[in-house]
């Protein structure tokens, strides 16, 4: 692809060693002793920069992901690596493709991301992105001394304030502050040096940071807001924002709406990247395919299905419920969500057993289909303004990475829609995305 070329197609990878498919580690291809092994993300890592990924990323909760201890031993969802020491270890064995991970603004503190991320970038050459997220899992409160999670619209206020902060202390040197000049004595140009002084409604933080201006300026912003709030957030600060969204037309309105909403805020709307999620099921036909997924859904324990149906639905215990039996009736409840009125519409309308249900919910954003269709599907989304990329979820690894690279990606070079080779030497630069100048200030510069 060249650099003429106005929209490019983006590629991100969400990476777990056993895999996006609630029963991917089970499958006989799948490698959950990965999970632990760096060599296996390594070799993962460099397969995806093969495929000219954009992006590996690694996402985060502070906590084993479930309350249902029962339930969590049948996934492969009970341990992880931190992901920034994964990132900076993987950053030493790949060239090209960019490095993000989740860190949450609800129980992190905005100078020690600030200072991990422009690490990370530094060590990476400019490849660093941070997926800002307000945190989905209530069960990490109770890992930093709190008794409840705090509320939706406070999660998203302190966000707000930490990522200004954080943006505030990248700032902290003009790019060429750092001199190192022996012959005059100076380390840095003191006249280069902000300090932000910040003090706002949650955090006091003097600066400046120890750490030069990153490569990039900033490490690209990532988010994932999807309620009003979420979306709004979303809007005024992402870059690259990650969607779940499974028919044309529904992301394509999110897609317009976003990209709306961040002209409202004055931004160009070129640089907020929207991509929905994808699960590629690759196989030489369709039927194979499907009967790939098939072979997934059979893996899935009884008390792991019924655990999904209740996490999706809230309010629920499925306990006694024979799995291939309809959902009990349940009550309106005052706390009814759009996603819980969809499951139970789903359900109702389609006749679905709890299993059924549960399949449903493990695919997610499946697709299974041959080469063809698969890049098929990411052309017609991509070309109808659905989507400038998408963050693609393998069922589990590293087989059908290697499928996607090995016979999607070669369609998708042919149709032109993907580089052939990296453009640039930072995420920035292979995003399409500006560099923030330096004398952008966020906050208020007070003194030096
Ligand atoms: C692809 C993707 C990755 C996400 N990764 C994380 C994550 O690593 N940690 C987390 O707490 N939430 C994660 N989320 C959840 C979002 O940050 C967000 O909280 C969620 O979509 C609900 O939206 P809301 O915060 O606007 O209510 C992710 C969402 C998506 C779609």
């Amino acid at each position: 692809m060249t650099a003429t070329t106005e929209r490019r197609l983006a590629l991100g990878a969400l990476v777990h060693g056993s895999g996006g498919h609630i029963a991917g580690w089970r499958h006989p291809g799948a490698r959950p002793d990965g999970q632990l092994d760096f060599a296996f993300h390594a070799d993962l890592a460099r397969t995806l920069e093969r495929g000219r990924f954009d992006v590996l990323f690694v996402a985060d909760v502070v906590a084993v992901r479930g309350h249902q201890l029962d339930s969590l031993s049948r996934t492969g969802r009970a341990e992880q690596f931190e992901p920034l020491t994964l990132l900076a270890a993987l950053s030493l064995v790949t060239e090209h493709i960019g490095l993000a991970a989740t860190a949450a603004t609800t129980y992190n503190h905005p100078f020690h991301i600030a200072r991990k991320f422009a690490s990370l970038d530094h060590l990476s050459g400019g490849r660093a992105g941070w997926n800002v997220v307000t945190s989905v899992a209530p069960l990490e409160a109770a890992n930093f001394g709190y008794d409840r999670h705090l509320a939706h619209e406070l999660r998203y206020r302190r966000a707000d304030e930490f990522v200004q902060v954080v943006k505030a202390l990248w700032d902290s040197f003009d790019d060429e502050a750092v001199v190192r000049d022996k012959a005059t004595g100076r380390y840095y140009d003191p006249a280069g040096l902000h300090t932000p002084h910040h003090r706002g409604e949650y955090f006091a933080v003097r600066g400046p940071l120890n750490i030069s201006r990153p490569p990039q300026g900033h490490p690209v912003v990532f988010q994932a807001g999807s309620s009003e709030t979420g979306r709004e957030f979303a809007a005024r600060h992402g870059e690259v924002l990650f969607t779940t969204q499974h028919e044309l037309g529904a992301a394509q309105a999110f897609y317009a709406g976003i990209k709306a909403r961040a002209a409202a805020h004055g931004r160009d709307p070129a640089h907020v990247l929207v991509w929905p999620g994808l699960t590629p099921l690759v196989a030489p036909t369709e039927t194979e395919a499907r009967r790939r997924l098939a072979e997934l859904e059979g893996l899935i324990h009884d008390d792991v299905a019924r655990r999904l149906v209740q996490d999706g639905i809230g309010d629920l215990d499925l306990t006694d419920h024979p799995v291939d039996g309809p959902l009990p009736d349940i009550p309106e409840t005052n706390r009814s969500t759009s996603r819980r009125d969809l499951l139970l519409k789903l359900a109702h309308d389609e006749k679905l057993t709890i299993r059924q249900l549960a399949h449903r919910l493990a695919a997610g954003s499946a697709v299974a289909g041959t080469p063809e269709q698969i890049a098929d599907h990411i052309e017609a989304w991509f070309r109808s303004y659905a989507a400038d990329g998408f963050h693609i979820s393998f069922p589990y690894l590293p087989g059908p990475a290697e499928d996607f690279v090995d016979q999607v990606v070669p369609l998708l070079q042919e149709r032109g829609l993907l580089r052939t080779e990296y453009e640039g030497g930072t995420l920035r630069e292979n995003l399409g995305l500006p560099r923030p100048a330096a004398r952008d200030r966020h906050l208020q510069e007070t003194g030096r």
